[in-house]
């Protein structure tokens, strides 16, 4: 309340204060967060969704997704290789939570739907402790279909194309029961998700829980992370320094790779669709690696030079899904084309490599 003031250099004073006070609020207002856009949902329709390994590459697009969509998110991540700056511009919003946990531990929350994605992705992460890698995809996936069992949640599972190890089907249907090495150096992750599936399904089987299964292929995008060895990353940074781009083999094994928006559209669409068998989610645009090196090289233009080194051990020799499942039960099929992937992960690599100082923020916002 301003008083009424007795003289002239009352008044002065006050008017100055008032100002003083004006300034503080002004900049305290610039300081405010701000969220990206959310829609509004009533409750009825609003879902409150746990995303397990949300901080993670894929998880944070997911997060975003489902934010934007207006639903109440909560990420458990035990940040392995997921990073809290990842969804970082969710923090304080009312919808959004994020818990430091690992799957291997059971969790008590209430929820509506889990989408299970906790579990190292590339090989340089899930060899680094094996034993690990089999507990999270086992005891982490019991422990998250215990929880969709107990609240009546329905869950999807992130499988992998993995599942199909070395293929001898081309392109890899889901009736494939896959070619994998039960003890090589990758069957921590192979093995691992094709139990996780089979657990899916015991607990869909004997106690009614709804699952979900999608057969994740390939996906790159920003976000990924900077050096755990993924083929797009690595010659992404490899060709934005100017240092040799390494293949592996001959480079004539094949990939095709999906941008991570499109993986995240397919992801929701099998949640809220009535299928339960497992889906195929990938982009069938199949090339040869050595492609990939020569395209990549091309667009960020410092004309790399590309160095050959010994194949890995149990590498598969071709990579690419038939997606009619998707595109008959989903009505889904991947939008973003190669190139305009490639670029857009080229320029979220680009500023992530200016970055001298911890305060110089890389936040790549939701692309609505
Ligand atoms: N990106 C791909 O190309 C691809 C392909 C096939 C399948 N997938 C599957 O999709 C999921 C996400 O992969 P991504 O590429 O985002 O990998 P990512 O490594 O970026 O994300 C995985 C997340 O899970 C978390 N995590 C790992 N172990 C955990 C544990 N025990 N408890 C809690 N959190 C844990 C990590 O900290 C990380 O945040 C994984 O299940 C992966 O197997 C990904």
């Amino acid at each position: 309340m301003l008083y009424p003031a007795k003289s002239a250099t009352d008044e002065t004073r006050l008017r100055e204060k008032i100002q003083v006070l004006e300034q503080r609020i002004g900049e305290l207002e610039k300081q405010k967060k701000h969220f990206p856009e959310v829609k509004f949902l009533s409750y009825k329709d609003r879902k409150r969704i746990l995303i397990t390994g949300g901080a993670g590459f894929v998880g944070s697009h997911l997060v975003d997704r489902l934010m934007i969509e207006g639903h109440e998110v909560t990420v458990a991540d035990n940040f392995f290789t997921g990073r809290k700056r990842n969804v970082e511009h969710w923090f304080g919003h009312e919808n959004f939570e994020l818990l430091n946990h690992d799957v291997v531990n059971p969790l008590y929350i209430e929820v509506d739907e889990i989408f299970h994605l906790a579990s190292p992705a590339s090989p340089k992460n899930y060899m680094y402790n094996p034993i690990k890698t089999i507990k999270t995809n086992t005891m982490g996936t019991i422990n998250m279909l215990g929880l969709a069992k107990r609240v009546r949640a329905k869950m999807l599972m992130a499988s992998t194309s993995e599942v199909y190890g070395d293929p001898e089907v081309h392109p890899q249907t889901e009736d494939y029961w896959g070619h994998v090495n039960p003890i090589g150096p990758r069957a921590c992750y192979d093995e691992g998700k094709r139990v996780a599936e089979t657990i899916c399904y015991a607990y869909a089987k004997q106690d009614h829980v709804k699952v979900r299964v999608a057969r994740i292929f390939n996906t790159f995008g920003p976000r990924m992370h900077m050096n755990d060895g993924r083929v797009v990353s690595n010659f992404i940074i490899q060709a934005l320094q100017g240092d040799p781009i390494t293949l592996y083999g001959d480079g004539m094994q094949t990939r095709s790779f999906q941008y991570v928006s499109d993986l995240v559209s397919g992801l929701i669409a099998l949640m809220n669709s009535n299928y339960s068998q497992p889906v195929n989610i990938g982009n069938p645009d199949e090339h040869t690696i050595k492609d990939f090196a020569v395209i990549i090289n091309q667009l960020v233009g410092n004309n790399s030079k590309i160095e050959m080194r010994p194949a890995m051990q149990d590498d598969p020799k071709r990579r690419k899904p038939d997606i009619s499942r998707a595109k008959k039960y989903l009505s889904w099929e991947p939008k973003v084309g190669m190139l305009d992937g490639i670029n857009r992960t080229v320029e979220y690599f680009r500023n992530e490599l200016k970055r001298r100082r911890h305060d110089e923020r890389n936040v790549f916002l939701p692309e609505i």
